[in-house]
């Protein structure tokens, strides 16, 4: 048994995830998130704000999943959101052509044509997986699922194929909230739905799946990108190393100045995903950043960097792709409603300084002259300011800076987009953890993954030695942690399920326990043991 394969079976014997509807012999493309995964999947959610949201004050929203299909049409989504679809003549199965065509050793890009596919599947005679024929007709299949919404059949709409449209909708109300400035960034972390032709691959090609996003609106003269990492090395499959195959590593403020990143703030983002998914246990030789040649672009994006995880079953797989999407969304969708979707920035050219007095103070200070004061225009001169050749302090007047002349400046912010599959994610980090001690499997994940999950074991089933397990379970319960507890079977058995399913410690409770309150803990990794108080969990 290959190890992918493994993984997936402990994914679901021990309840990170399975495919979906397994009782009515299941339906392709959905993976139901179990209780362990359901924890995982928050854990990275969190990590993912930790690197990309929080640090430099950036937003969260949650748009709506249905969407009316006018956004998708302005979007290009409608006329471009398509994959190869093969038909057999003979049978009718549908597969993804591109995919046909791979998978029997011809090789094909993003983008190779219809009518190529349709020829290449043709003459080599590929044979139908299904019904062993070798006559195709390839057409382009629309990837997104169509819904009505209301009880109007012409009311069409879309499940999203991505949460960015509805960021991009929401700039005006979002930059307004945000008082007007760039750079603005705006995270969704939501589901994506993708009817695709031929789901695979369990985790990796879904037809439902989750998202995390980040839209960095900025303006294209002067990005303020935060300052870039000139020591550390990226792995970037860039255009002009692409024929050698191999990734040239290069720092990620020399790959901007070099000109092979277009924006400071997708080298930013790449730095930050590097790190990310190495703290999710993806070791750097696993991981590397691929260019996306023009043709193999999504159809909004001038620059796209995929992010890719290697697995030995399937090779290198996407997890994250970068576009820099430039002002592609915002124009199409203010030109399809008439609404200004821009910044204005205000910038001062020069100030007019008025100098008001304070009449009540004036007449207060001076009983004898406050009237020619008042009447006379006040001057500024190197010592102060005076009225009618009198000194005035400085609680009689005020200084008041006004804008006198003032450039309006009005423009389309630029976008650059990291875009996340956590399914992938959650696939890879499990991938990466599962491991093998003395012949057992081990699921070593992160502390920053499932640092927060401990189980508690009452050594034997006896009334008080389970009351006091109980009691510290709550204990615990209260300080945040998740809490697993099991009673029954060996207790070794116990610490063998423990491990598998990635529990990082266990706390037994046993006689000593309820002499002196202390409990052994046990680390999932090194199985060391040792005693301590419970509380000591809690520093
Ligand atoms: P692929 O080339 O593998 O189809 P993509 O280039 O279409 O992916 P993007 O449009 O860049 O993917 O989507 C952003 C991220 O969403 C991907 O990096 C991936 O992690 C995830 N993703 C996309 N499609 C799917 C899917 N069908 N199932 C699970 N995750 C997906
Ligand atoms: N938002 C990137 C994509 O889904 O295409």
């Amino acid at each position: 048994m290959d190890k992918l394969t493994e993984v997936l079976n402990l994914a679901k014997s021990k309840g990170y995830f399975w495919p979906s509807y397994e009782i009515y012999g299941g339906v392709s493309g959905f993976y139901t998130i179990g209780p362990m995964g359901s924890l995982v999947l928050k854990n990275i959610e969190d990590l993912w704000k930790s690197y990309f949201v929080r640090p430099n004050g950036f937003l969260e929203i949650d748009s709506p999943d249905i969407m009316p299909a006018r956004v998708l049409k302005a979007s290009g989504h409608v006329d471009n959101f398509k994959d190869p679809m093969a038909e057999c003549a003979k049978c009718g199965s549908k597969y993804r052509a591109d995919h046909l065509l791979s998978d029997s050793g011809i090789q094909v890009s993003e983008s190779t044509s219809i009518n190529q596919m349709n020829e290449l599947l043709n003459q080599n005679k590929v044979k139908c997986p299904n019904c062993g024929a070798t006559t195709w007709t390839v057409k382009q299949f629309l990837n997104m699922f169509e819904t009505n919404i209301g009880p109007y059949a012409d009311n069409k709409g879309y499940l999203r194929p991505e949460t960015a449209q509805g960021i991009f909708v929401e700039f005006k109300t979002l930059l307004d909230i945000n008082r007007g400035k760039v750079p603005m960034g705006i995270a969704q972390i939501g589901r994506g739905y993708r009817n695709e032709i031929s789901p695979r691959q369990s985790m990796i090609r879904l037809r439902e799946f989750h998202m995390m996003e980040l839209e960095l609106f900025m303006d294209p003269e002067d990005e303020k990108a935060p300052a870039l990492d000139r020591d550390m090395k990226l792995p970037l499959l860039h255009e002009k190393v692409m024929e050698k195959g191999e990734p040239e590593l290069i720092s990620p403020y020399g790959a901007y100045k070099n000109g092979i990143l277009k924006s400071a703030w997708l080298a930013y983002f790449l730095e930050k995903s590097f790190k990310f998914v190495m703290a999710l246990g993806v070791p750097e030789s696993k991981q590397r950043f691929i260019e996306k040649l023009v043709g193999e672009r999504a159809h909004y994006s001038a620059q796209t960097f995929d992010h890719e995880v290697f697995f030995d079953e399937m090779g290198w797989t996407e997890v994250a792709g970068f576009a820099y999407r430039t002002d592609y969304d915002l124009k199409s969708h203010a030109k399809e409603t008439g609404q200004e979707l821009v910044v204005i920035e205000k910038k001062t050219i020069s100030t007019r300084k008025t100098i008001k007095l304070n009449e009540k103070e004036v007449k207060n200070t001076h009983k004898k002259d406050w009237e020619s004061i008042i009447s006379s225009v006040p001057e500024s001169r190197e010592d102060g300011i005076y009225c009618a050749g009198i000194k005035l302090s400085s609680n009689e007047y005020k200084i008041i800076e006004e804008v006198e002349k003032e450039e309006v400046r009005k423009f389309v912010p630029y976008v650059v987009e990291p875009s996340f599959g956590l399914d992938r994610l959650l696939l890879a980090t499990i991938y990466y953890a599962y491991g093998k001690k003395d012949g057992r499997n081990i699921l070593s994940l992160p502390d920053v993954i499932l640092g927060k999950v401990v189980a508690v074991l009452p050594l034997v089933s006896k009334k008080d030695m389970i009351e006091k397990a109980f009691e510290i379970k709550a204990m615990l319960e209260k300080s945040g942690y998740f809490v697993i507890f099991d009673e029954k079977g060996y207790i070794g058995k116990r610490y063998a399920r423990l491990d598998e399913a990635g529990i990082p410690k266990a706390i037994t409770v046993d006689g000593q326990t309820l002499e002196d309150g202390t409990v052994t803990i046990r680390d999932r990794d090194t199985w060391n043991q040792k005693r301590i108080r419970p509380s000591d969990l809690l520093v």
